[in-house]
């Protein structure tokens, strides 16, 4: 269990490492290294979602709040590939990063407090 937990935080440390380059990059004009900085950063996400499942598969009992949890988590993710991708067209991104930020914080608040 505690193997899987490590799993878990270095997967979403990695990504947001790699979401952070992914966007130095980009500023940079290296657009082929961003692209596959994002490839990767795909699969990490699944590393996110598959250790955070095999979390869930340990818990003795099952509280609503670990869905909140979940969906939280799910929400970080959807948030960063929300602010690459108007980034990317040149939209405007401030509300989406507040909102990242936010949740970000919420998630890592919840993963911390919630017991295992
Ligand atoms: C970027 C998104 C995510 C972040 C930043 C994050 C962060 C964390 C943190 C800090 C912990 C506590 C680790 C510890 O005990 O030291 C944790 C635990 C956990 N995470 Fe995540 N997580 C994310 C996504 C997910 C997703 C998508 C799921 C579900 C599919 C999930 C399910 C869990 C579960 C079940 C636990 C164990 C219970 C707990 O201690 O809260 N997480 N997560």
């Amino acid at each position: 269990m505690t193997a899987t937990v490590h799993m878990h935080v270095t997967a979403w440390f990695t990504a947001l490492v790699l979401f952070g380059s992914a966007l130095v990059f980009r500023r940079a004009g290296m657009v082929r290294a961003e692209k596959i900085i994002f490839i990767v950063l795909r699969i990490f996400y699944l590393f996110i979602i598959a250790t955070g499942v095999k979390l869930l598969s340990f818990l003795a009992e099952f509280q609503p709040v670990y869905i909140l949890k979940t969906v939280s988590g799910l929400f970080v993710i959807s948030l960063i590939e929300m602010v690459s991708a108007r980034d990317r067209k040149g939209k405007n991104t401030p509300a989406y990063w507040i909102l990242l930020a936010l949740l970000f914080v919420y998630t890592l608040y919840l993963g911390i407090k919630l017991p295992l």
